[in-house]
């Protein structure tokens, strides 16, 4: 398909599109899991600056997804019911995320998620926005405040993740779709797989997925998140593993033992990673584009929460989200994209949803808290 009939199908894109809201949008053998010392998620790290409450909150923020799984926050203590969320400087990723938008997304998911466990625990987190660019390192203040717990299942907050293949071609019901819209409120749009919408979604998805591979400081940055070997994934508990990147059977062996960030580099290693994603992008039952009002600290963080909210609702309803992303981080496709919407409806997450017949278990690493937590 040349460039001129993509572009002829997508500028349709903002025109009669089926939303949620009125306005118009535009593993190898899976040997290791997540944590084998910690397979409910809950802590049992001990810490003599928290306590154990506070270690249980935060560690359930940290299951938070984040691009890369940079896991880009740190906490500071300022108090016994008083933090700071941090953006730590060494965990950004310039190459694909200059502006740290993402960065900022994945700290409001993190967000969400100590929120939800402190109702839980019996407390209201009450936060306040403390950073005025997207570069600054203090982001946002959270106060503990006790109220009555809640019920929330916090099974989900553990059992969330991202699942990139296994998607069924079935349509997503307009019941779900409507749970699933509910937390973003007129920011989320599903585009069924048949729709030319969805089809222009998974081309544009390819197509600057291989730009991006293209891109040696892009490619580079990636290798610098892969943990090949199982020493080093339990080194740094974070970043990519062949299991978290669902490479399995024989091929994750072979990458988790032969393979190294030089690789990553090779013309055969990217022409694998562009015709697995050219075949992973046309599965699923269709797309969804979450947007935001602004694109300021505030609206990112708040974008990120009601995000991760629904994300932990789709786990629920046993529907795959797979964040696509490199077609907000592209330039040309950044800009194509934008050219499709009005004021006020920023693109911030472009992501395949699907069906599962059974919902995997998590696999990403994540640090313990002791790791992240500051002074
Ligand atoms: C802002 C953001 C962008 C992401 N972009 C991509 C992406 O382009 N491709 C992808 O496969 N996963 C993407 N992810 C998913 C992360 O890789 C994933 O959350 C992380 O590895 C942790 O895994 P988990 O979600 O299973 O806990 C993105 C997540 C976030 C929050």
């Amino acid at each position: 398909m040349g460039m001129s009939r993509r572009s002829f199908i997508c500028g349709g894109l903002a025109a009669g599109v089926l939303t949620l809201g009125a306005a118009p949008l535009l593993s190898s053998c899976a040997r290791r899991r997540r944590d084998p010392d910690q397979p409910s998620g809950l802590s049992m790290e001990k810490m003599p600056e928290l306590d154990d409450q506070s270690v249980a909150i935060l560690r359930h923020a940290s299951l938070a997804p984040s691009g890369h799984n940079s896991q880009p926050w740190y906490v500071k203590k300022k108090g016994r019911f008083e933090w700071v969320i941090g953006a730590d400087p060494a965990r950004r990723l310039p190459a694909v995320d200059p502006r740290n938008r993402e960065l900022l997304l994945s700290i409001g998911a993190f967000v969400e998620n100590l929120s939800l466990a402190a109702g839980a625990h019996g407390y209201e987190a009450q936060t306040k926005i403390l950073a005025a660019q997207p570069s600054a390192e203090e982001i946002l203040g959270v106060f503990l405040k006790g109220e009555k717990a809640n019920e929330y299942p916090m099974a989900r907050i553990v059992s969330r993740r991202t699942v990139r293949n296994g998607l069924k071609s079935t349509e997503i019901t307009k019941s779900d779709i409507e749970k699933l819209g509910r937390p973003l409120e007129g920011n989320f749009f599903y585009f069924p797989r048949n729709s030319e919408h969805a089809k222009c979604l998974a081309e544009w998805a390819i197509e600057s997925f291989r730009e991006q591979t293209n891109r040696d400081e892009a490619q580079k940055e990636l290798a610098s998140w892969i943990r090949f070997r199982d020493k080093e994934a339990e080194k740094f508990r974070d970043g990519l593993t062949p299991e978290s990147m669902e490479i399995t059977g024989f091929a994750g062996w072979w990458v988790r033992n032969f393979y190294g960030p030089k690789d990553v580099m090779d013309k055969d290693f990217r022409r694998r990673g562009i015709d697995g994603t050219a075949k992973i992008a046309r599965e699923g039952g269709g797309w969804v584009i979450v947007t935001s009002r602004g694109e300021k600290v505030a609206d990112l963080v708040e974008t990120g929460r009601n995000f991760e909210r629904m994300f932990l609702l789709a786990r629920d309803l046993n529907l795959a989200i797979h964040p696509m992303t490199q077609t907000l981080e592209e330039d040309k496709w950044r800009q194509e994209i934008g050219k499709q919407h009005g004021p006020g409806m920023i693109p911030q997450f472009v992501l395949r949803i699907g069906y599962l017949d059974k919902y995997p278990e998590p696999v990403s690493l994540r640090r313990p808290v002791s790791w992240f937590l500051r002074g």
